[in-house]
């Protein structure tokens, strides 16, 4: 079966093909497509993701990206010189209606399906939350009108699923992903620690598709402590990957520890997370300190990276010490890019006899693969897409359970 799937959330427009076979417990996937269009530049100078621009990025970006990850899968082929029948056309018009709210994709994706045939394709799939809304709507939008004028089942996706199921794609050296069938099991019962910029939480699964929170932030997610924190150092956004950097300079260096940061609510009988006031702890710490010189950069983001990842750490601790039955440790979303908060995890492994399974580097942050696959494990266990009399809508606020 091959799914076309759709991740608009934030502000990485990323759409995929994916084969996919096997059954439960053993879905396997092989990536044919994968086009992605990060907007980081784009909200760089604004140190964080502006919804309406993020909306009009996607807008642009879309149909682009569509026709590359339908090439690389080699699905373009057989329609070039496609004229649309009657039936198509009538959809195609009433596609129009459906992208009269996203004008920016309307007339270049509406000429793209008039001018090229279905491509073989079994089912679509999109990201519909949690998210910023007006970038979810894009995703969502277009692909209603894909599945509406091809006549496809359509799978309203959770992203936070999408990052639990992320690491099913195995390592390829020469690739972000593997092109060949991905042979990864994950046993159940599974801890997962999702940690990204609009999230963090512990979730318990007990069996696939069935989750239970145990714990969220707050306030502030993870990311969003970095992405902060980086800012206020000076540092571009997104300011993980510039803090992580630092910091492991400031380990290789050996570098004095003058700072002392909080670990907020680490040794709280909950799994509840809190980001902010660390944040504003060291907005107040650098403002009376003043002027950082030498080392001192090197050393509050060293000092920022471990509070945050003690935090992580202890409280998955606590959950896996209290849930004596998990045997996978699943940590994913893009703070699962940070290579201390890996070294540090990997320990769990011995500790609890447990298996760890990380995403690949490029796979923790945004994009469609982990939304193909979700649907897919949807579609084998039962699930046949939205109704077609119903549509979509974008759930910003979407939860787990
Ligand atoms: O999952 P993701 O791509 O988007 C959301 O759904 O939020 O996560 C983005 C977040 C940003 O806050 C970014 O700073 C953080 O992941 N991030 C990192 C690293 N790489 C990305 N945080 C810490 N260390 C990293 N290496
Ligand atoms: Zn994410």
């Amino acid at each position: 079966m091959k799914i076309l799937s759709i991740e608009t959330s934030c502000d990485e427009t990323s759409i995929a093909v994916l084969e996919c076979t096997g059954n439960i417990p053993t879905p396997q996937f092989k990536v044919l497509g994968h086009a992605l269009y990060s907007q980081v530049e784009t909200h760089a100078k604004y140190g964080g993701v502006y919804p309406n621009l993020a909306k009009r990025e996607h807008q642009i970006n879309f149909t682009p990206l569509l026709i590359s990850a339908l090439d690389q899968a080699k699905l373009l082929e057989d329609s070039k010189q496609y004229t649309a029948s009657n039936l198509q056309q009538e959809k195609i018009n009433e596609a129009r209606l459906l992208l009269e709210r996203e004008s920016g994709v309307a007339e270049i994706l509406i000429d793209f399906l008039s001018t090229h045939d279905k491509p073989k394709i079994d089912a679509i799939a999109v990201t519909k939350g949690p998210g910023l809304e007006p970038a979810l709507w894009v995703g969502i939008q277009c692909a209603e009108t894909l599945s509406r004028v091809w006549q496809l089942p359509l799978y309203g996706i959770n992203h936070m699923e999408g990052h639990i199921f992320s690491v099913l794609i195995d390592n390829n050296p020469e690739k972000e992903y593997s092109n060949v069938l991905t042979n990864i099991r994950i046993d159940f019962p599974v801890l997962a620690l999702l940690v990204s910029g609009g999230h963090t939480q512990l979730v318990k699964s007990d069996e696939m598709g069935k989750y239970s929170l145990l714990g969220e932030t707050r306030d502030d997610a993870a990311g969003e402590c970095f992405d902060k924190v980086a800012r206020i150092l000076g540092l571009p956004y997104p300011g993980g990957p510039q803090i992580s950097r630092l910091a492991r300079e400031a380990r290789d260096k050996m570098i004095d520890k003058k700072f002392n940061f909080p670990r907020p609510m680490i040794n709280t009988p909950n799994f509840d997370f809190s980001f902010s006031g660390l944040k504003t702890h060291v907005l107040y710490a650098l403002q009376k300190h003043g002027e950082l010189k030498g080392n001192e950069k090197l050393d509050a983001a060293r000092e920022v990276e471990d509070a945050i990842c003690d935090v992580l750490v202890a409280k998955t601790r606590i959950a896996l010490n209290k849930y004596t039955e998990i045997k996978t440790l699943i940590v994913a979303g893009g703070v699962a890019s940070n290579q201390e908060l890996r070294n540090r995890i990997s320990v769990l492994e011995n500790e609890f006899g447990i298996k760890i399974l990380f995403p690949t580097f490029e796979l923790s942050t945004d994009n469609a693969i982990m939304i193909g696959i979700v649907a897919f494990v949807r579609f084998l266990l039962g699930d046949k897409g939205r109704e077609k009399s119903t549509f979509l809508k974008a759930e910003g606020r979407l939860s787990l359970n």
